[in-house]
């Protein structure tokens, strides 16, 4: 579904991405990990088109989609859900779940959409009329997320879903988690807790300093010293 091939990706003069190749099958949940500054974001950004590799390639159910512009590459099935939850602050609820169905495609069935984003998400319904400012973290991620879903999306990126949110809304956002991949959405997720992370996945990637250090089965990572080493610092 989703190939990346050997990109290399640079602020300015400033490489940060050496090469880096990855990849997730239809109906697939593949976590990439790394410690701070290894790239991970860089890696999502550069997939949906907010930077541009000046090497390698990325193919999307078999289009090449680098150097695309990113409402085309949504409009394809890609939604990539930001590090830190960018919501609209001003503007409803409602109103930052219907800008995420905007492409034409997802347009047609929008209210169809968010009558299932809003299932998925009660408090969501609840809180419909406020603005996305006044909610809390968790239900600004909660935001965040069903804004993506609102696009219809067949491959579903999430940069750091679970960062800063209490123990009890994480298990909330893992249950959804759950529930988009078994209505068939791939998912590549950005976490920093190895653990967490590889129990949610089948697959992982392991970046460390723009390159790929590790990458195998979320077994043999949870086993691998290698890990232990890069996370640990043994
Ligand atoms: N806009 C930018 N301009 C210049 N350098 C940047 C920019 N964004 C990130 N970098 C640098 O690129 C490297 C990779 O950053 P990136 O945000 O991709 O890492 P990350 O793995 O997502 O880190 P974190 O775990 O902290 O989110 C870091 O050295 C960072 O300082
Ligand atoms: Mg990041």
């Amino acid at each position: 579904m989703l190939r990346i091939s050997d990109i290399q990706v640079s602020y300015g003069d400033y490489q940060v991405i050496w090469g880096v190749s990855l990849e997730v099958r239809e109906g697939e949940v593949v976590s990439l990990l790394g410690p701070n500054g290894s790239g991970k974001s860089t890696v999502f950004n550069t997939i949906s088109g907010l930077l541009k590799p000046h090497a390698g390639s990325i193919e999307f159910t078999g289009r090449r989609i680098d150097g695309q512009a990113t409402h085309d590459i949504v409009r394809l099935g890609l939604a990539h859900i930001l590090e830190r939850r960018r919501v609209f602050p001003y503007l409803t609820v409602r109103q930052n779940l219907w800008l995420g169905g905007y492409h034409p495609d997802a347009r047609a069935h929008r209210a169809q959409t968010l009558a299932q984003v809003y299932d998925m998400f009660p408090r969501l319904r609840e809180r419909q009329t406020q603005l996305a400012h006044s909610l809390s973290g968790g239900e600004q991620q909660m935001l965040a997320l069903g804004r993506g879903l609102m696009s219809r999306p067949r491959l579903l990126m999430v940069d750091e879903p679970f960062l800063g949110l209490a123990p009890a809304i994480v298990e909330e956002m893992k249950d959804a988690f759950a529930r988009i991949n078994a209505d068939g959405v791939s998912i590549l997720f950005i976490e920093q807790n190895v653990q967490v992370a590889l129990n949610m996945s089948s697959r992982g990637y392991i970046l460390e300093s723009g390159r790929l250090a590790l990458a195998g089965t979320s077994r043999e990572l949870l086993e691998s010293a290698e890990v232990k080493r890069i996370f640990l610092g043994g």
